[in-house]
């Protein structure tokens, strides 16, 4: 609810209120950012400004702003800290000086041209600059269901000449002194989303200058009082609906006081007279109940307000992906064969990954020919995806249509689609497409259209394989440059509006190496992103709980690989790398007919489960629940409370550990529930030369003998069943069976390897 009371404006959610004020000189002034207070009142208990003491200074009025929290900071008049706006004025002079002009209710106010969130109540403030025929529209959103803030801001140009803008960030959010920690999620290609957590001092940022939201640093920080942890304290997350390069400042003041500012960073934008510029969205949200509360308001508002289209709430198919199978050795024949292994454990979608179009035999070629390789598919993709079809599964294509190859036949004609001079630091053998050319952004679109309209596609992965290196498009003149990196993302933009709205059924995944573009831009337009390009599940679990501060698993892509893993030659039990791809959107990236038929026999019935708790598993609430160091447990519950399921995984295991109690987080407290654990069998060949402790003949490692002993000789496996209340499980905890650890092996006993993990299943006991 937005309520305006006297000069006063409080944008209320369910359970939290944002409030600022104008003061006499038509500055706006911040009142507050927390839990919902009882009466209007009481948001308006904010300090009248102070005359500084010292060598601050003073506007005309009098007034300091030097410690005035505010909600649009300018260059000049006092206040030292990051601006919300930089520009320069027709004379060169960047002194600028905001004032309330009136406000207004628009039913809808979109930034044009970018994504964003869908649905809310929405303010529009308008403040003009004291002096020039500048101004400045801030949008402010409710999701009153959500407990989320979207905010966005205008700048319009009524001046006679050009004015030069080098800074219109998103939003703004300044808190009052304290203590505080800024939350980051930074990273590199193959290990996103590391959180890390540093005490708030001085200045510090969040930021990528790649030319997409990057895998260095995800544009979702939190900032949060210095004791704030999972479950308690206070803490305040940002977010950017956009794709592109992004900038967020944190900054403590002389007086204590923090100011929090994100947007799309550094331009050097020209805005001619008459015209306007907006800034992507921003997203904000409040929470006293600790890192859970901030996720529990992202997740559902991502999943409603974000991710939209025909699969918004639709169950994601179970994949195959050809990558890791065959890399780029694909052909016709091989491609049938997956999808008929494909269907063999239950797989509903075959996805063709990289390697299908003309010439692409490496990397170093081909991209931006998207025609269908005639000599490992001379039947072309319409045959091919109707073949597909025939074995009982949907077929999908990868394709990377931002990118050039310079060995290709798009180069050869257009050397100048590129973006930035030939002579650049290269990154996989590519171009970057300059997408700020509208003949460019064409042909993306028209080969894209020709791809989905010949052939029966039902899903896409739109890849995106190298960051930027020289942001300079010959189409633009010296001056413009500084709008280049805007632009291209611009030109994205408008391609994928296009495309998705002619090809609404299409399930698009979005993937930049993984990782490197996983934003709320992206996914305005592609329900799904690819987490990351690695695949182990000891690092997927930690860059999987990295992404869950911000994310729901409904958006993350999470794949089954093979053993030793490709990017880490890490071994690890298949039933682990299933439980944790199973707390995402499951797929399989390996060739099935290539495994064991014990091997195949698990997948089948890993994919079976999955399917049965789908729902579940894909759109439950999300909980990180306490677990020891070196462990992690996580769980998803069903919003009607009858079922959830959980996955404990420990990186290392240990011999005789201690007995620590899981502590499940979101069942309801006073059903009763069930309890079942998901294992499987160990194997002879799990224990090596100590199975000779107890069996009657000699077994050697690797001798036929143990491979006959290991498919006839069946070892009891370990299954927990219990029964309590939901507060029970939360409060009291549970302890998982104990684990085998050197002496003592039987059904009481639980196998477990590095790297080993158990699903849980909780079921609503209806008696
Ligand atoms: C990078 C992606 O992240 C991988 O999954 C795969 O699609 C390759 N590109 C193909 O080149």
């Amino acid at each position: 609810m937005i309520r305006t009371d006297k000069n006063v404006f409080i944008l209320e959610t369910n359970q939290t209120a944002y409030a600022f004020r104008t003061v006499e000189t038509g500055v706006l002034q911040h009142l507050y950012y927390g839990c919902r207070l009882p009466r209007a009142e009481d948001y308006d208990s904010a300090p009248v400004i102070l005359n500084q003491p010292g060598n601050s200074l003073v506007d005309n009025d009098g007034r300091c702003r030097e410690d005035l929290l505010q909600e649009a900071g300018t260059v000049g008049w006092g206040d030292l800290r990051a601006p919300l706006v930089d520009a320069m004025l027709p004379d060169g002079g960047r002194s600028c000086d905001f004032r309330f002009s009136h406000f207004e209710r628009p039913e809808h106010a979109l930034p044009e041209g970018l994504p964003a969130s869908e649905g809310g109540e929405t303010l529009k403030v308008v403040l003009k600059e004291h002096t020039h025929a500048l101004y400045l529209e801030l949008y402010y959103t409710v999701f009153e269901d959500t407990d989320v803030i979207a905010r966005w801001s205008r700048l319009i140009n009524d001046e006679a000449e050009t004015v030069w803008v080098t800074r219109l960030m998103s939003q703004q959010l300044d808190l009052p002194a304290g203590e505080y920690d800024l939350i980051t999620f930074r990273g590199a290609w193959a290990r996103e989303m590391d959180m890390v957590r540093q005490n708030l001092a001085g200045e510090l940022r969040w930021s990528s200058n790649t030319g997409g939201s990057s895998n260095r640093c995800n544009p979702f920080a939190m900032v949060c009082r210095r004791g704030c942890g999972e479950e308690a304290g206070e803490a305040w997350a940002l977010n950017l609906v956009y794709s592109g390069n992004h900038l967020g400042i944190a900054q403590v003041n002389a007086y204590g006081s923090v100011r929090l500012t994100q947007g799309m960073g550094e331009l050097g934008w020209q805005l001619m007279p008459g015209e306007k510029l907006d800034s992507p969205q921003a997203v904000m949200t409040y929470s006293d109940r600790g890192f859970s509360g901030i996720s529990q308001h992202m997740h559902p508002f991502i999943k409603k307000h974000i991710v939209r289209g025909a699969w918004r709430d639709r169950e994601r198919p179970v994949l195959v992906n050809s990558w890791e199978g065959f890399y780029f050795k694909v052909s016709h024949r091989k491609v049938v064969q997956l999808a008929k292994n494909a269907r063999n454990i239950g797989a509903e979608l075959l996805v063709l990954d990289d390697g299908w179009f003309k010439g692409r035999s490496d990397d170093s070629r081909a991209l931006g020919d998207w025609k269908a390789d005639p000599k490992k598919l001379p039947d072309g993709l319409a045959v091919l995806a109707r073949e597909v079809n025939e074995q009982g599964v949907r077929f999908g294509l990868w394709v990377e249509p931002e990118m050039v190859s310079e060995q290709s036949e798009l180069f050869a004609a257009h050397p100048d689609w590129i973006l930035g001079h030939k002579n650049q630091a290269i990154g996989r053998n590519q171009y970057v497409l300059d997408l700020t050319r509208p003949e460019v952004c064409s042909y993306v679109c028209d080969s894209m259209t020709a791809i989905l309209s010949g052939a029966d596609i039902a899903y896409i992965k739109w890849d995106m394989n190298r960051i930027m290196s020289d942001v300079f498009s010959p189409a633009l003149p010296p001056e413009r440059q500084g709008e280049a990196s805007h632009r291209y993302i611009l030109g994205l933009y408008g391609i994928l509006d296009k495309l998705t709205k002619a090809f609404p059924d299409v399930l698009f995944e979005s993937c930049a190496s993984g990782g490197n573009r996983f934003d709320l831009g992206m996914l305005c337009y592609m329900p799904q992103v690819w987490a990351s390009d690695n695949t182990d599940a000891a690092c997927r679990s930690h860059i999987q709980w990295g992404y869950s501060y911000g994310y729901p698993q409904s958006v993350l892509g999470c794949h089954v690989s093979d053993s030793p893993n490709h990017q880490t030659l890490r071994r690890s039990p298949l039933r682990s790398r299933f439980n944790v791809a199973a707390m995402g959107l499951l797929g399989y990236e390996l060739n099935p007919g290539e495994l064991s038929s014990d091997k195949i026999q698990e997948i089948r019935e890993q994919v079976e489960f999955y399917k049965a708790h789908r729902r579940l598993l894909q759109f439950g609430q999300f909980h990180r629940c306490p677990s020891a160091a070196g462990e992690c447990f996580t769980m998803v519950t069903s919003p009607n409370g009858e079922e959830a399921a959980g996955v404990h995984f420990v990186w290392e295991n240990q011999p005789n550990p201690q007995s620590v109690p899981l502590y499940c987080r979101g069942l309801e407290g006073e059903k009763t529930y069930h309890l079942t654990s998901r294992s499987t069998p160990p194997r002879i060949t799990d224990f090596g030369s100590l199975a000779n402790y107890m069996s009657p003949i000699r077994i050697r490692s690797g001798s036929l003998v143990e491979k006959a002993a290991d498919r006839f000789v069946k070892l009891p496996q370990d299954a927990l069943e219990l029964k309590a209340s939901g507060r029970a499980f939360c409060q009291r905890g549970f302890y998982p069976i104990q684990p085998f650890g050197g002496t003592g092996f039987n059904g009481a006993t639980r196998l477990m390897r590095d790297f080993d993990s158990r699903l849980y299943l909780w079921t609503e006991d209806a008696e």
